[in-house]
């Protein structure tokens, strides 16, 4: 086994105007002769006046919108913008919402410019996986912190025909910018804001919970991050708390959560999320729900190769130092799986709707996407993934 730190190039090129009365910034961040189009989801935006924020902040000549970009982004819908911007001629993209409205804003931007088929943008059975050469440019002004979209080069999309949910990266689709105001997870309800705390967790856990490499600086910053998340999360979730800090610090871990900042050097699991997508497709479930369903059981099923840093995590993470490495181990388990309670998040499968009838369907779900070889040391077979469907029930 390796104990080196790997070779890694590193590129984030996002700019992030952090803080309060951002939005106001945009005529400094649009150039003037760009046509906007914003783009964003259920309503929310229109409900609590983000949109006419945006809308009063640009002073740009033409500006238009697309709304009903539903959580769990679809194809189906992101191909709908892409008519209207190549029809009445958009050349700069504004996405205004959570990591779904991100997400699509990302494969609308490859879409629009692509030459060929957009579903070919898509690997693992969806379509050919071929590469894109531009994307239209855009920016985000990020409603819900969860996904790190805004600070990322991936998206994920959900094919309602083909049952599947699959995601792509390219460096042609980093946003521009992205505006963070803490103040905009004002109106975020209690599911949302745990949602968000929970992704986020795992994100860190998937970079973090593999085997140890002597990342030194990867590891103590998973590390400080997941402790703010168990410090904050359950003040998060209150959803009539709104202490600026608060949600400032909540924003702001839950970006570099999954910037890519944590995975440089270090080998990345990625399984539970592989595993999760399955059961939105499944049955519509939240995807930061469908993680936190998965992992305890993923912690017991995959301890063996996980062994060095579940010891490591209870002790810098959980603080659990007295004990044989046997009980530490147990311990960070039952505190992770508490963690999630205490924030309102299921941890096992039966809360969101999954039966041991379902199992099969997951498992050839795994296979007909390619997922048969997953996780950090690339052996997750789908056995093993069966173990741990079956085990989370
Ligand atoms: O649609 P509207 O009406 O805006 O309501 C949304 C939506 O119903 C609501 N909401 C958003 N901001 C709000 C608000 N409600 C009140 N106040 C606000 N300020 O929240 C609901 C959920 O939004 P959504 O964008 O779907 O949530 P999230 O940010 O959790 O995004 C989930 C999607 O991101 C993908 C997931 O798979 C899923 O499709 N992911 C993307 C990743 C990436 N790009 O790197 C990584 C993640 O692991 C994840 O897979
Ligand atoms: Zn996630």
């Amino acid at each position: 086994m390796t104990k080196e730190i790997n070779d890694f190039t590193f590129y984030n090129p996002v700019t992030i105007l952090f803080g309060k009365q951002k939005i106001e910034a945009l005529p400094d961040l649009i150039p003037a002769d760009k046509n906007v189009l914003i783009l964003y989801g259920g309503g929310s935006v229109k409900r609590f006046g983000t949109l006419d924020r945006v809308k009063k902040a640009l002073p740009h000549k033409k500006v238009g919108e697309f709304g009903g970009i539903e959580p769990n982004p679809t194809y189906e819908t992101c191909m709908k913008a892409v008519e209207k911007i190549q029809s009445e001629r958009y050349d700069y993209l504004l996405a205004v919402g959570g990591g779904s409205v991100i997400d699509a804003v990302k494969f609308i931007a490859a879409a629009a410019t692509f030459e060929g088929n957009p579903i070919d943008i898509f690997a693992k059975g969806v379509g050919k996986g071929q590469p894109i050469t531009s994307a239209l440019p855009f920016g985000t002004i990020l409603t819900l912190p969860a996904t790190s979209s805004e600070m990322n080069s991936t998206s994920v999309i959900s094919f309602k025909e083909k049952k599947a949910k699959v995601s792509f990266s390219d460096p042609h689709v980093f946003p521009v910018f992205s505006i963070l105001e803490p103040e905009l997870t004002y109106t975020l309800p209690k599911r949302q804001l745990a949602n968000g705390v929970g992704d986020a967790f795992v994100h860190i856990l998937e970079q973090y919970l593999t085997y140890p490499v002597g990342g030194m600086v990867q590891d103590e910053f998973a590390e400080g991050l997941l402790r703010i998340l168990i410090d904050i999360g359950p003040r998060v979730v209150d959803e009539t708390h709104h202490d600026y800090n608060l949600r400032a610090n909540f924003m702001w871990t839950v970006t570099i959560a999954l910037n890519r900042l944590l995975s440089v050097g270090v080998p990345g699991d990625w399984s539970t999320h592989a595993l999760g997508h399955e059961v939105t497709v499944l049955n519509n479930t939240d995807h930061a729900r469908s993680l936190s369903a998965l992992v305890p059981a993923m912690m017991v099923v995959r301890h063996k190769e996980k062994w060095d840093k579940l010891v490591q995590y209870a002790e810098k993470v959980w603080h659990v130092t007295t004990g044989s490495e046997e009980q530490k181990v147990e311990e960070a388990i039952k505190r992770t799986a508490s963690f999630f309670q205490s924030i309102g998040m299921p941890v096992k499968l039966n809360e969101v709707g999954v039966t041991q009838a379902d199992v099969d369907t997951l498992v050839s779900q795994l296979e007909a996407r390619g997922q048969v070889n997953l996780s950090e040391r690339g052996n997750q077979t789908l056995d093993v993934s069966r173990s741990i469907y079956e085990k989370a029930l």
